[in-house]
């Protein structure tokens, strides 16, 4: 884990409400697992004082060595306002990575991702790393839900990765018109998967965890929660665990869960 002072070397707008920001980062991040997150603060006098949780999308190597990463982020409240003000060259206070991040699995097997959302950010990273380490593209249905099309984020990078797209938005402007939960439980009926990974809102993970419960199919999932700290010092992101006696903490113990460990019934 690192505290540093962070260069951001390119800031655009993929559609109006997000954008994708390229911070120069330490050569640590090299080593940063699918689902990491980091903590990010604007030392601008006036942003929020907490930092805000952010998922790597992406890390990046430059021909010279040097290590970079991506976030993809939606503007929804005061910090995330002040970011998409920032400019190439300016400076942010980041810590990261941090949290535990996604569990690849073991030789080859059948696979789905479901994604919602900005709820892709982490995926990308997840699926980026499980091509380079030989998975065959067509083992991995992906499934890429958003409210509408301007929400449907990442997709030509998905198709170009080759791996089977399913695209649906809830008013039908792009790809099925239907819930992201409907063509997985679908596909899943005929095909079941060995595993399946998700992030996204917590409605949409709640129907993929009971479906993986009806599939017995192991199921990871990337959940959000409010964070002050990001390192386990607050108890402020707690979730009930599987034992309704202990919590667990997003931060710490997450932000990806074994879905059979978390209290969700
Ligand atoms: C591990 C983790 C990874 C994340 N990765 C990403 C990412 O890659 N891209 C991205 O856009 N966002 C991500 N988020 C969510 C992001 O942290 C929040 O959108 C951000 O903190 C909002 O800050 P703000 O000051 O702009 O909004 P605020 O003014 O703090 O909040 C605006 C609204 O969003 C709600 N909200 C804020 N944070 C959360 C949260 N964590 N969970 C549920 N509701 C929340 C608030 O209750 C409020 O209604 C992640 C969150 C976590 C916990
Ligand atoms: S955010 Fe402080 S303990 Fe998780």
């Amino acid at each position: 884990m690192i505290l540093e002072k962070s260069a951001i070397l390119h800031h655009e707008a993929i559609s109006p409400e997000c954008f994708k920001m390229t911070l120069a980062c330490d050569p640590s991040y090299i080593s940063a697992v699918p689902g990491q997150f980091i903590m990010m603060h604007i030392p601008d006098g006036e942003s929020p004082l907490l930092p805000r949780p952010f998922s790597i999308h992406r890390v990046k190597v430059s021909g010279q060595g040097d290590v970079k990463i991506q976030i993809l982020y939606r503007v929804v409240g005061a910090m995330t306002r002040k970011m998409m003000r920032i400019r190439e060259g300016e400076m942010v206070r980041m810590v990261g990575p941090l949290g535990r991040g996604f569990v690849l699995p073991k030789g080859a097997c059948r696979l789905m991702i479901v994604a919602g959302g900005i709820g892709v950010a982490p995926l990308i990273f997840l699926l980026e790393t499980m091509l380079k380490n030989g998975m065959d593209p067509k083992s991995c249905d992906f499934f890429l839900g958003a409210k509408g099309q301007e929400e449907l984020l990442c997709r030509e990078e998905l198709t170009e990765m080759g791996v089977k797209l399913h695209v649906t938005t809830d008013d039908g402007s792009a790809g099925d018109h239907c819930l992201v939960t409907y063509p997985v439980q679908e596909l899943a009926q005929t095909f079941p998967p060995d595993i399946i990974y998700a992030c996204g809102p917590e409605a949409m993970l709640r129907c993929v965890v009971q479906m993986a419960r009806l599939m017995s199919a192991p199921c990871q999932i990337s959940i959000e929660a409010l964070m002050a700290c990001g390192i386990g010092a607050c108890l402020g992101c707690a979730v009930e665990g599987k034992m309704k006696d202990r919590y667990l903490h997003v931060c710490s113990d997450g932000p990806v869960f074994d879905a059979e460990t978390l209290g969700w019934d």
